[in-house]
């Protein structure tokens, strides 16, 4: 399974990046909006920026809505760097432009899928990724890994190559989970991948480990 890390957060996809793990990075307009970046020419500057610092696949996200614009927009994003992957919403112009960049060989993301009928249109489409929203449906009591389940299953089913990218995760277990169902890649904050590393027993244990190697001299 690979692990992007979801934020515009330098800092922190550098820390990811450190610690080896990290195989891309995922951004949406609201954590561009989070790290104070506007303007068309600093949005570029920083996913060049994500680019030199992580070395896997960037999702950059169209900010407009209508098929003509997304797909000027989505060329220019994809011209910046040989890694930048063509983030696009689930619409049925986002639907259009998919085609569009696939037959072109540009890679893409379809963002804010909430069902299976949705993914498989992305995934008829030749969208690279698919991003089920994982955390925003169990906001609203609707079980988030039962739709990865889904996914999973008609991928399967007709051999899409689309893969299944989970996102809007929040916790240590979505991961989890979303590794036992399947899921391709796992797009995370960086705190719920941090907490991965976290077990008691580990600490406890260490401790013993450094407290009894004293003794050895
Ligand atoms: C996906 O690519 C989105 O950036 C993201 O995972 C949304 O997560 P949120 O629901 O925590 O905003």
């Amino acid at each position: 399974m690979k692990f992007f890390i979801d934020t515009a957060n330098l800092d922190q996809i550098r820390e990811a990046q450190d610690l080896g793990i990290l195989d891309g990075v995922t951004t949406n307009p609201s954590l561009m909006a989070k790290e104070g970046i506007s303007g068309k020419e600093a949005i570029n500057k920083h996913y060049v920026d994500i680019c030199n610092i992580s070395d896997g696949d960037v999702s950059a996200e169209v900010l407009s809505t209508t098929y003509e614009e997304m797909i000027k927009e989505g060329d220019e994003l994809a011209a910046l760097h040989e890694r930048i992957v063509v983030k696009i919403p689930m619409i049925k112009d986002g639907v259009k432009a998919l085609k569009y960049f696939s037959d072109k060989g540009i890679k893409t993301n379809c963002t804010l899928i909430f069902s299976a009928g949705q993914a498989l249109l992305a995934a008829k489409a030749g969208a690279t990724y698919v991003s089920p929203f994982l955390g925003r449906l169990d906001d609203i009591s609707v079980d988030g890994l039962n739709l990865i389940e889904e996914i999973r299953t008609i991928y399967d089913n007709y051999m899409f190559d689309t893969e299944i990218l989970a996102a809007s995760i929040r916790s240590p277990m979505h991961i989890i989970n979303c590794a036992k169902i399947g899921a391709d890649v796992i797009t995370s904050p960086l705190p719920s991948i941090l907490n991965l590393l976290k077990h008691p027993l580990t600490d406890s244990g260490l401790a013993q480990f450094v407290a009894d190697s004293k003794k050895l001299g």
